[in-house]
């Protein structure tokens, strides 16, 4: 178990011993140490079992604090700093040196963020070097939306956690590359394709090519929970209604018991639903008398795009 509490003193002089903290954002908990440290960076892929091939995200406190850590801005990429950080939004940036190898797993660009929740914003005010911070949850497991989900899973790993609440986005950050003329999103989340795309103009969407992962996020199976979770109809003819939990949209479904269901949001809200979704997914998990899950797909827009890659990713037989 993990001391919890709000002393952002505290998690500052651990972070500066080279320690491991979990600190809160507005899509999920991340696993924080000093990015600039590799020992400290390699002990966040040993509590989380993550393979090095896999790069993590610095976060920094504003668009002068990551000027400091990468070689150039485009001025593209510049203007959707301005506009949407703090928020749930990683910019792929060339890297400098002073930014270890073992942060961007070899790669010359390092994920920049900015994210918006207080708490940490204070503690990254406060620190003179960035902080590295991959979800904070066990590799390819369901991602942390609460100080006590860090705890369930990574509480012997971490020896603070640094509470600020539930996450209000509830889906990690969209990332976006600079790299081509079109600007490309590598992950859907927390903010929108269609925001972006009026920030922005013309886009391109890679994230669900995983034939070259260029963002290991885009590993098909990902985020998954342990208990097996299918896209299908419910079919009474071959399955259990007991043992059956469904993560729905909006209304429950016919013939399985309520406590088996996990409604995202009953009026429709697709921020709401993002907001529940981990937390669906993990209390679904943890029943111990359900042995599969129903997942199903909400509508193909807004925050739905990023809830439906993390559904889909979650199943087992990919659809
Ligand atoms: O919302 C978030 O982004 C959360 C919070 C804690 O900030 N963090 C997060 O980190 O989701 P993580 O490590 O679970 O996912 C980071 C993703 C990975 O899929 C990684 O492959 C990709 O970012 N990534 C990091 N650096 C990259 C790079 N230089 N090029 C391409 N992809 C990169
Ligand atoms: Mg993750």
């Amino acid at each position: 178990m993990a001391e919890i509490g709000n002393d952002i003193t505290k998690a500052k002089s651990l972070l500066e011993r080279g320690q491991l903290v979990a600190i809160p954002t507005e899509t999920v908990y991340g696993l924080a140490a000093n990015a600039t440290d590799p020992i400290a960076v390699a002990r966040i892929f040993s509590a989380k079992k993550r393979p090095h091939f896999d790069p993590l995200i610095i976060h920094v406190a504003g668009l002068e604090a990551a000027e400091k850590w990468v070689k150039k801005i485009p001025e593209s990429a510049r203007r959707l700093a301005t506009k949407a950080w703090p928020g749930p939004m990683t910019i792929l940036l060339p890297k400098k040196e002073v930014i270890p190898d073992l942060v961007t797993s070899g790669l010359d660009t390092v994920a920049v963020r900015v994210p918006n929740h207080p708490m940490t914003l204070q503690l990254l005010r406060q620190l003179d070097f960035p902080l590295a911070a991959p979800s904070a949850n066990p590799f390819g497991y369901i991602s942390p939306t609460s100080a006590e989900h860090v705890d369930q899973q990574l509480g012997e790993e971490v020896q603070y956690i640094l509470d600020g609440g539930t996450s209000d986005v509830g889906v990690e950050s969209t990332i976006i590359s600079f790299e081509k003329e079109v600007p490309e999103v590598l992950r859907l989340g927390g903010k929108s394709v269609e925001e972006l795309e009026s920030l922005l103009g013309e886009l391109s969407v890679k994230s669900h090519s995983s034939s070259n992962p260029v963002a290991p996020g885009m590993l098909e199976s990902h985020y998954a929970p342990r208990t097996p979770m299918i896209l299908q109809e419910f079919d009474s003819k071959t399955m259990n209604a007991a043992s059956t939990g469904i993560l729905t949209f909006k209304s429950p479904v016919d013939g399985i018991p309520i406590e088996n269901q996990w409604i995202l949001s009953e009026n429709g809200n697709l921020e709401e639903a993002a907001k529940n979704l981990f937390r669906a997914m993990r209390e679904l998990d943890q029943k111990p008398n359900i042995s599969l899950i129903i997942g199903q797909l909400v509508p193909e827009q807004g925050l739905g795009r990023a809830i439906n890659d993390r559904i889909r990713r979650a199943t087992t037989t990919q659809n």
